[in-house]
């Protein structure tokens, strides 16, 4: 007999999108890495539990959590009222805008959504972005050539590949592609987004474990040390 036997540590299952640096992206070696990454293991081992990363394309993690696929989506996602309707989340733990993301050697200076009427324009679908665009279109009749991708990452190589002229993602990532891409940022749209953690609705255990959770870590030293670690 197992004289040794213990209950199992219960385990967390974390989705994300990893085309969203810095917060969660693939490195160099083929881990998903980032701050959403790195918090999630505080917190979850905060919480007394083990963790497990799950990549999921952005526009499905609010479906895999309902389906009970994954525990949490941790993917710098906004806190909208839409989706509040269908997932609960924690507090605010990052706030961003919209950036617009132009080539370097473009010859357009776009500053405001009216000024990409009839561009072609890239988004990742499911987001923020892809819906203030679509209620641009709609609330003014204009025309935006929107296309949506799988991920930010597609939409970037399109952008480069001279497919697409601009690009409009979370300021935060933007200027993270300035760094890595041959892009500028053209202007930035404010929208006041927040980013939380997402819960299904009936597991209120798990969100408040996940606030307490929040409000130490995000006094702590180890957040400050996540946030230079990523972002220098
Ligand atoms: N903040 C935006 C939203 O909630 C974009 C998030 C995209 N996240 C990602 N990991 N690709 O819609």
């Amino acid at each position: 007999v197992n004289i040794f036997h213990r209950e199992s540590k219960c385990k967390i299952r974390v989705g994300t999108s990893p085309d969203f640096p810095p917060f969660e992206y693939i490195d160099d070696k083929g881990n998903i890495v980032g701050i959403d990454i790195d918090m999630m293991k505080i917190l979850s081992n905060k919480i007394g539990c083990d963790m497990e990363i799950v990549s999921i394309d952005f526009n499905g993690l609010i479906p895999a959590l309902i389906n009970n696929q994954i525990d949490v989506i941790a993917s710098g996602m906004t806190i909208t009222e839409e989706r509040a309707k269908v997932v609960a989340f924690t507090k605010p733990y990052w706030s961003a805008d919209q950036a617009i993301v132009i080539r370097k050697d473009a010859n357009i200076n776009p500053q405001s959504l009216n000024d990409l009427v009839n561009l072609r324009v890239g988004v990742q679908s499911g987001t923020t972005a892809e819906q203030m665009i679509s209620e641009f279109v709609s609330s003014t009749g204009k025309n935006i050539n929107m296309v949506s991708y799988q991920s930010y990452v597609l939409a970037i190589q399109d952008l480069l590949a001279g497919r697409l002229d601009a690009v409009v993602v979370d300021s935060p990532v933007a200027n993270m592609f300035v760094k890595q891409y041959n892009v500028k940022i053209s202007n930035i749209i404010t929208t006041n987004e927040s980013y939380g953690l997402a819960v299904r609705k009936d597991n209120t255990e798990l969100l408040n474990k996940l606030n307490k959770a929040l409000d130490e870590f995000l006094n702590s030293d180890e957040w400050q040390q996540i946030l230079r670690k990523y972002l220098g």
